[in-house]
Order: structure tokens, then sequence, then C-alpha cells
């Protein structure tokens, strides 16, 4: 019996099985930032080979906030493409979500501008030209766009919505305290650092509500260096399960790897935290290792990134090899 394949449901959505292509961008959308035939036929060939939970890529929720070729959802006219995109998921027979993205002091210069913003006007993760501090006022504005993408997203027929916490895009920087200098309620001590993100996934949720899930993910790489650790997790696990989101997604440089020297995985600290569904992304290529990684409790659903954008029928030469 394998656990991999073992049918989980969450808030009253089943899932056939755990296994999750985690959102990874095509750069293939057109000049707009509307799906393209390309993006549905990548999805769609991943959902058919058996895949439980498809999550579309990183997807723009305000006009320059990301890079060239990215999909947006800031528009009505967004919309239709995005519908057909959910609905070809669905016959292909997977849950389908999608990832909301601002860029922040990460976004591409090329659609910037050279107006890049952040938390703190700090040289940004990418060496790149300093951002411009975001007062208040925009980090709400910012919150809002998260939240009206994820309604457009829920209304043209995806089931799920993922904030994007991780990988120095522009809520993640606001967690670290390398690039959050703040001394306003935004930034200072975790509390103030996670609060963009929990307002985020709270107001998300709340305006969503039963129509559909939403959750977030967070990255777990460089995070000691930003002033990011174990205590830090402590409080940010909990806080956004109070938020009401519905799970809770992390990626990682090795699902199995020890984390804050705690002799766990990410996976087992957060599961021991809070009472999320996870899922988890980060070296599970091997079929064995995704099955491993749900049957030991590292995570609910096993992310398989790079190996299923190389490989459209991953998952069902995954259940060849685990003889499913
Ligand atoms: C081509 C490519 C594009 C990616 N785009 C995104 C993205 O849009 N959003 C995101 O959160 N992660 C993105 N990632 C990271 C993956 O979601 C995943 O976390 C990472 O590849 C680790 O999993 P793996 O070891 O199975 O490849 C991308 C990765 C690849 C290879």
């Amino acid at each position: 019996m394998s656990a991999l394949f073992s049918p989980i449901e969450v808030k009253g959505v089943r899932f056939k099985n755990r296994v999750a292509m985690p959102p990874m961008v095509t750069l293939k959308a057109d000049a707009e930032g509307c799906v393209t035939d390309v993006i549905v036929e990548h999805y769609a060939a991943r959902a058919r080979a058996g895949t439980g939970l498809v999550i579309v890529e990183a997807t723009a929720v305000e006009s320059g906030a990301v890079w060239r070729g990215g999909l947006a959802a800031f528009e009505g006219t967004h919309a239709p493409g995005l519908a057909r995109l959910a609905e070809r998921i669905h016959r292909e027979g997977a849950v389908a979500a999608i990832q909301l993205v601002h860029g922040g002091p990460q976004a591409s210069v090329e659609v910037t501008d050279g107006k890049r913003v952040g938390p703190s006007a700090v040289t940004p993760p990418d060496d790149g030209p300093i951002p411009r501090e975001l007062a208040v006022e925009e980090i709400e504005a910012i919150e809002g766009s998260f939240v009206k993408a994820a309604e457009r997203a829920i209304e043209v027929g995806f089931d799920g919505a993922e904030i994007h916490g991780a990988h120095n895009y522009l809520l993640d920087t606001f967690l670290s305290a390398k690039y959050n200098v703040r001394e306003d309620g935004y930034g200072g001590s975790i509390r103030g650092r996670m609060r963009m993100l929990v307002e985020t996934c709270r107001r998300a949720k709340e305006r969503i509500g039963d129509r559909g899930l939403v959750w977030c993910r967070i990255s777990i790489f460089n995070k000691l260096e930003e002033g990011f650790g174990r205590d830090e997790l402590q409080e940010l696990a909990p806080g956004l399960e109070e938020t009401g989101i519905d799970m809770l997604h992390i990626s990682t440089d090795g699902t199995f790897k020890e984390h804050f020297d705690s002799g766990k995985s990410i996976g087992q600290l957060v599961q021991g935290l809070c009472n999320l569904p996870v899922i988890v992304a980060g070296g599970l290529g091997d079929p064995a290792d995704a099955e491993r990684a749900v049957a030991e409790g590292h995570c609910d659903f096993a992310a398989v990134g790079n190996a299923m954008y190389e490989d459209a029928r991953w998952t069902e030469r995954a259940r060849r090899t685990l003889e499913v």
C-alpha cells in the first residue's frame, strides 16, 4: 500500500493522491500576462499523468510586479484564460491551485522600470537596484491585491490559491531581519516581520471562506543568516494557522535534511508546531524518496519540482516504479 498514492481530503476537497506539482514558472504567458495554449498543455500533461494536486506557477497580483512572460491575475481580462486553465486541469483529473506573487525587491528590473519596492531600502537578495521602502498604505494595498487575485482565481474555478511567501520575493523579504529593517509595526521582532504575510493570508481566507482553499508557501534556505531560526518558526507556523488558512507549503533544499539543529526535518518541525496539512518540496524527484517522505511523516503532500518539469509523465512513472 503506497502512502504517496493514498487519497486525502482537506476541508472538503478530495485529492486522489499526495503527489503535488509545485509552482514552476514557464515564462510562456503572452505580453499581457494571459494564459497561452502552451501553458494549458504544459499543466494538462502533468495532470493527465495522475498528479493529485497541480499548483500553477507564480502569477502576478499587480502590474509590473514580477517578470516578463509571467502569468497575471490582476485584471478581468486575465480571467477567461485562467478559467480555461483550471477547467483543463480538472478535466485531466487533478485538483487545481495557483500561486500568487508580488516580486517586491526581486521583481525583474525589465518590468519594474527601475522602481522596485520592498520592506526596506537595503541591497536586495539579488544584489540588484535598491528598492524603495513601502509605506504602510502601500503594504495594505498590496495585501488587497493578493486578496483580489485569490478571489478571482477561486471564482474562475481554481480549488485553491497559494500566497507566495517564499524565495525572497516580497512577502518573504518582510520575514527577513536582513532585508526588513523597518521600525514600524511591519518590522522589528518576528511578530512585526510576519505581519504582512499573516494579514494577507487572513484577509484572503476571510474573503474566500469555504468557496476554496487558501494556503501559503514559505521557504527554508538561508533563513538563519536572515535572522530566522527555530524561535521565529515557532511564532510563524501557529501564527499562520490562526489566520484560518487550510495548508502550509514549504520549499526546502532537502526534505529529509535536519533543520535548525533540531534533529528533525522541516516538515516534522512544522507539524509539531501546528495542525495544518503540509506540502514539502525539495529533492523528491526519485519516486522512492517521495513515497518515503509521506510514509515517514515528513509531509502530507510530496511536491516534485524539477523532475516533473522535465518529465510530464513523472507521476505515471512513479506509480509504475512503486508498483501501485
Ligand atoms: C523551472 C522552475 C521554476 C520555478 N518556479 C517557481 C515558482 O514560480 N514559484 C515557486 O514558489 N517556486 C518555483 N520553483 C521552485 C520549485 O517549486 C521547487 O520548490 C524546487 O524546484 C525544489 O523542488 P525539486 O527539488 O523537486 O526541484 C521553480 C523551480 C524550477 C525548477
